[in-house]
C-alpha cells in the first residue's frame, strides 16, 4: 500500500538516525538489533496516520511515532524472555543471543529512550502524550501478568481471553492512534474515536497473532512454529477447540495443557484437535466482527470518507497479513 510504504520510509529514515552510538556495545549492540530488524512497523504508522487524519505536521509526530515503536520492541525482548521464545523476526531472540540479563537491560534501555522521545513536544501535549504512555504500558503489564497466570489456569473465560489480548496487544494500538490525534490537536471525542478504532484494530490483530502461531507460515511469520501450545497460552484457539471438542479430546487437551514439555507429540494431538474443531474458520470470523467493531468507530469521526480511506485498507491488510 503506498501510504504505508511513504510512512515507513519515514520511520525507518528516523530510526536510522538515533540508532544508538554508546557504550558499554554490549547493551545497545542488541537494541539496535531489534530496532533494525524492521517488522511491520505498524504502531508507529498508527501514530502518523491518525497525526495526517486531523491535519497535524509529520515532523511534529515522528519522534512520539518512534517512541512508541521503541516501546513495542522492548515489550518484544522482555516477551521472548516470559515466552521462552527462540525467534522473532526470523532471527534469533536477543536472551538467546546475550542472555537473560543482557535482554532485560536492554529492553529495559529502549523503554527509556522512548520516553526521551517525547521531551520536544510543549508542556501540555507531553504531559498528556506522556499521561497515556504511562498508562498504556501499566495496562500492558497487566495483560502479560495475566497471559502468565492463564498458562497454569484452567478455568480461563471467552472474557478473561478478551481483556488480557485487550491489555498487552490492543491498547498500544490505541494509544498509537490518540497520541497522533492529539498532536494534530484532534477533540476528546474525536480522539476516543480513533482510539477505540485502534483497540479494536489491536484485538483483531492479537487474536491474528493466534491463529498464525498455528496456522501461518513460519518462514513468513518468522517465529517459532506452535510456540503458544509449547508454552500452554490460552489462546483463541485453544478456547474455541476446548468448547467444540469431544469428552475424549477435551480430555487430551487437559492433559497436554497440564504440563510444558517438548515432546512433539504434543503439538501432533493439540493440532489434530484444532483441526478437527474447524477452529480456524470460527477464528477468521471472530477477527472479522473486530475489524467491523473498529470500522464503526471511524463513521463517529467527521472528516471526509477519503481522509478515512487508508485506516479501512489498514484495518483490510491486517485482516489478510500472514507475517
Ligand atoms: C508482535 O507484534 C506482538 C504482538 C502484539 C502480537 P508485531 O507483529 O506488530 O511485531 P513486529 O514489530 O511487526 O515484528
Ligand atoms: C504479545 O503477545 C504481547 C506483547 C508483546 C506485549 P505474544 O506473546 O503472542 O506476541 P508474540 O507472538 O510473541 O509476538
Ligand atoms: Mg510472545
Ligand atoms: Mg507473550
Ligand atoms: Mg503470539
Amino acid at each position: 500500500m503506498e501510504f504505508i510504504d511513504r510512512y515507513e520510509e519515514v520511520i525507518a529514515q528516523a530510526v536510522q538516525k538515533y540508532m544508538f552510538r554508546n557504550q558499554p556495545s554490549e547493551l545497545y549492540e542488541p537494541m539496535n538489533y531489534i530496532i533494525s530488524h524492521r517488522g511491520k512497523r505498524l504502531r508507529p504508522i498508527m501514530v502518523l496516520m491518525a497525526n495526517e487524519l486531523f491535519g497535524g505536521e509529520m515532523s511534529k509526530a515522528i519522534k512520539p511515532a518512534l517512541a512508541i515503536e521503541y516501546f513495542h520492541n522492548f515489550t518484544l525482548i522482555h516477551d521472548d524472555i516470559m515466552d521462552d521464545a527462540p525467534l522473532r523476526r526470523n532471527v534469533p531472540t536477543i536472551h538467546t543471543l546475550h542472555g537473560i540479563n543482557t535482554a532485560i537491560l536492554s529492553g529495559d534501555g529502549l523503554l527509556l529512550k522512548a520516553y526521551s522521545f517525547f521531551e520536544d513536544l510543549e508542556p501540555k501535549l507531553f504531559k498528556a502524550c506522556v499521561r497515556i504512555f504511562t498508562h498504556t504500558g501499566i495496562l500492558l503489564c497487566e495483560g502479560q501478568q495475566y497471559d502468565v497466570n492463564f498458562e497454569t489456569q484452567k478455568d480461563v473465560t471467552y472474557e478473561d481471553y478478551i481483556r488480557m489480548i485487550t491489555y498487552k496487544t490492543g491498547i498500544l494500538a490505541a494509544a498509537a492512534f490518540e497520541i497522533g490525534a492529539i498532536i494534530a490537536g484532534a477533540n476528546t471525542e474525536e480522539a476516543k474515536a480513533i482510539f477505540n478504532f485502534g483497540k479494536h484494530i489491536g484485538i483483531a490483530f492479537q487474536i491474528k497473532d493466534d491463529y498464525l502461531d498455528v496456522f501461518g507460515n513460519m518462514e513468513q511469520f518468522g517465529k517459532k512454529h506452535a510456540g503458544d501450545i509449547f508454552e500452554n497460552k490460552k489462546t483463541i484457539l485453544y478456547l474455541l477447540a476446548r468448547e467444540y471438542a469431544t469428552a475424549e479430546e477435551k480430555n487430551e487437551l487437559e492433559f497436554w495443557y497440564a504440563k510444558k514439555t517438548n515432546n512433539i507429540d504434543k503439538i501432533y494431538g493439540v493440532e489434530k484437535i484444532f483441526r478437527r474443531t474447524k477452529i480456524d474458520q470460527k477464528v477468521l470470523a471472530l477477527i472479522q466482527k473486530h475489524n467491523e467493531i473498529a470500522q464503526g468507530y471511524l463513521d463517529k469521526i467527521n472528516v471526509s470518507d477519503e481522509k478515512k480511506k487508508p485506516f479501512i485498507e489498514l484495518a483490510n491488510y491486517l485482516l489478510k497479513r500472514e507475517s
